[in-house]
């Protein structure tokens, strides 16, 4: 194909993918299957591939790309960013609205109303319908460039879509935000790394537009609502109805949930109906945006230093209240995390006793100045836990006593340790109680050391029964231990004895994700344990020795010595080795399997297909999806499908599984 017949064909699944992606991500509407839109992309990616001088900002393929950068560029806004005044009743919605008239010398007024989203805001701009830039509202006058982040967002058009009228510079102003199921979704898995948690959408979508990777910003799965045009070169609009409808024929995405209202009553009306209504959405609002609907008299209105004077916030009320702050305890969370909480005095607040919030950590006791003793306003957001705003600071009376994090760990009495960068203090003790619980269960789960039979329940009560103290003390628990636990038979007991025992086999990278160092996932224990051949390699890894491998940066490393210079370390490590199989270094000539290609098919009795396939790689085999001329072995279990006929077609050996097992190498 000619390079210019690729460039039409290029410039036509552009368009194509845009569309789609529109119906998709902003109608709601889509026209093609996935399969379909997944194969145009991949049409346009292979031509770029072929030409990549073709490849321009607005192709499709480009929402995530690029590599991290170092900082952020400043950026001057071309007009400022200017913030809402607030207002919080009624009387001062119609305070506003005759305020307005004065100015108007009577002029009739109306308004369009719309949510006021919680999020972050943010400019987007479009020279010659591309666009080119996008910056965070920074201070109003300047913001960052952080327009690679901004390109993640797929409802950000990168291109606007008609193309008449096309201005020859466009800002739009809009609210990135996240959805509430995006946030727990986010917060659970941060949960399961062991990372600090979002306070909420907006300091997670804010978060998120501070990152200086695309790529992690793509897994936020953020999105927009614009909902001002900051500025505009070629067409112009007579009132903001013409500009939404505007903004919505380039492409963009603006809120469903806006009205059109001829009078203040209206306006006011259209509020209340959404008081109760907000819990509904998918995403947070804060309030509702009051603006007048005429350019030329939003013109005419200017601003104050602060805020426009055309438009209003009426912010819902939220749900306060004033109690004293009796004292600051500890939790130590199951990650090991420190919190501290605060015990109130029992207060009502939005129908219920409260007596307990949270305080996240101690940065943010002492930026909000909270001293025990303190009169405090405690909020209820979205979260059931209530936080504290605020302090009564004119209420203090001099008795009230700082709050300091305390150097020991609540619970076990082991110090604690400020995790580096992270506003966090942690509890490392392997051993200690309130962690326990969770440490054995990620030991034992699947990724893990996957020992099946071995459920929260019954790790519940080895903790509490003090039948096991770490995670070594597994592989000594005896059946008459097991079977004096409630719920328990000889058939289940039996079964978690043998499960147990099976695990002692398990690979090395499995050990190694077990263990539960700090910041080393799945992938990263593959790494480690393609890198060093047993534990007692990997814990004589220096600093040094580790950072040298590419994949492992310099907090993994230190993580990594760091946790096997502790005692209790120590201790555990040592009886697992005494335990394990595994943890022995593997002589080479156990790779039996190397570079032979496996597939498999059929029901296996012995083990599961993805612990027999885990046999083949740690030999040196590589498992693959379909029989072909390069398959070496075909493992066979009960009733196999079409692979089998296939392979014996092309004269691959066949192994059955009994034969399989004669060809393992065995372990001492
Ligand atoms: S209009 C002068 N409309 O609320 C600013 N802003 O608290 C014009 N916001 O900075 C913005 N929803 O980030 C407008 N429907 C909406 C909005 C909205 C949320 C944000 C915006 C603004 C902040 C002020």
């Amino acid at each position: 194909m000619s390079k210019k017949q690729t460039y039409l064909n290029i410039k036509k699944l552009k368009e194509q993918i845009e569309y789609h992606n529109r119906k998709y991500y902003i109608d709601t509407q889509p026209e093609i299957s996935d399969h379909e839109y997944d194969l145009l992309m991949e049409e346009l990616i292979h031509l770029e591939h072929k030409f990549p001088d073709l490849i321009t900002p607005d192709s499709p393929s480009q929402r995530v790309g690029g590599s991290p950068l170092k900082e952020f560029k400043t950026v001057t806004h071309r007009t400022p960013m200017l913030s809402i005044a607030n207002t919080y009743s009624e009387d001062e919605i119609r305070e506003f609205d005759a305020r307005i008239k004065r100015n108007l010398t009577g002029k009739n007024v109306d308004y369009v109303v719309e949510l006021k989203i919680d999020g972050v805001a943010v400019n987007l701009i479009y020279e010659n319908g591309i666009f080119a830039v996008g910056t965070s509202r920074g201070d109003g006058t300047h913001g960052d460039d952080i327009t690679g982040n901004l390109r993640t967002i797929k409802t950000i058009p990168l291109r606007l879509q008609i193309s008449d009228s096309i201005p020859s510079v466009l800002e739009v102003r809009g609210e990135v935000y996240m959805t509430k199921d995006v946030f727990s979704q986010i917060n659970k898995e941060r949960e399961n790394k062991e990372e600090l948690l979002f306070a909420n959408p907006r300091n997670a979508a804010a978060g998120s537009m501070k990152l200086l990777d695309p790529k992690t910003v793509a897994q936020r799965y953020l999105n927009i609502f614009v909902y001002e045009i900051g500025y505009m070169e070629g067409p112009t609009c007579n009132n903001h109805v013409e500009a939404l409808k505007l903004l919505d024929m380039y492409g963009f995405r603006t809120n469903p949930n806006i009205r059109y209202c001829k009078d203040i009553s209206e306006v006011i009306e259209y509020c209340n109906s959404w008081q109760s209504r907000r819990e509904e959405l998918e995403y947070e609002t804060d309030g509702m945006v009051i603006k007048i609907n005429s350019m030329a008299q939003r013109h005419k209105l200017g601003a104050t230093g602060k805020s426009p004077r055309w438009l209003i916030a009426y912010k819902f009320p939220a749900k306060q209240a004033t109690t004293i702050l009796e004292n600051i305890v500890v939790q130590v969370g199951r990650t090991g995390i420190l919190t501290p909480v605060a015990e109130l005095k029992p207060t009502a607040l939005a129908g219920t006793m409260v007596s307990r919030a949270t305080l996240h950590n101690q940065d943010e006791i002492i930026r909000k100045d909270i001293r025990i003793l303190d009169k405090v306003i405690i909020e209820k957001g979205g979260d059931v836990i209530p936080k504290i705003v605020s302090v009564i600071k004119e209420a203090r009376t001099g008795k009230e006593k700082k709050f300091r994090m305390p150097h020991k760990c609540p619970v076990c009495s082991e110090d604690v340790k400020k995790v580096d960068g992270e506003v966090a203090y942690r509890c490392e003790n392997l051993r200690c109680p309130a962690q326990l619980e969770r440490r054995i269960q990620h030991f034992a789960s699947r990724r893990a050391m996957d020992i099946e039979s071995l459920g929260p329940a019954i790790i519940a009560q080895l903790v509490e029964k003090k039948l096991v103290k770490d995670y070594a003390d597994l592989y000594s628990l005896k059946f008459d231990n097991l079977i004096k636990l409630e719920r328990m038979g000889d058939i289940l007991a039996n079964k978690i004895i043998r499960n147990i025992a099976e695990s002692r086999n398990r690979s090395l990278s499995r050990l190694i994700f077990a263990l539960g160092i700090p910041h080393v996932g799945v992938l990263s224990a593959e790494i480690l344990a393609k890198n060093f051949s047993s534990i007692d390699q990997l814990k004589k890894a220096g600093q040094e020795e580790l950072e040298a491998i590419g994949e492992v940066g310099e907090i993994m490393a230190s993580s990594i010595t760091h946790f096997f210079k502790r005692e209790d370390t120590k201790e555990i490590i040592d009886k697992l080795e005494k335990k394990l199989a595994i943890s022995k270094a593997e002589p080479l000539s156990d790779k039996v399997f190397a570079g032979k290609n496996f597939v498999l098919t059929g029901t296996l009795t012995k083990y599961k297909r993805h612990q027999a396939s885990e046999i083949i790689k740690r030999l040196g085999g590589s498992i693959r999806e379909s029989v072909s001329k390069k398959t070496d072995f075909l493992l066979a279990g009960a009733s196999p499908g079409s692979k089998y006929n296939k392979a014996k077609k092309l004269g691959i050996t066949i192994l059955t599984e009994q034969e399989f097992l004669t060809l393992i190498p065995k372990r001492n």
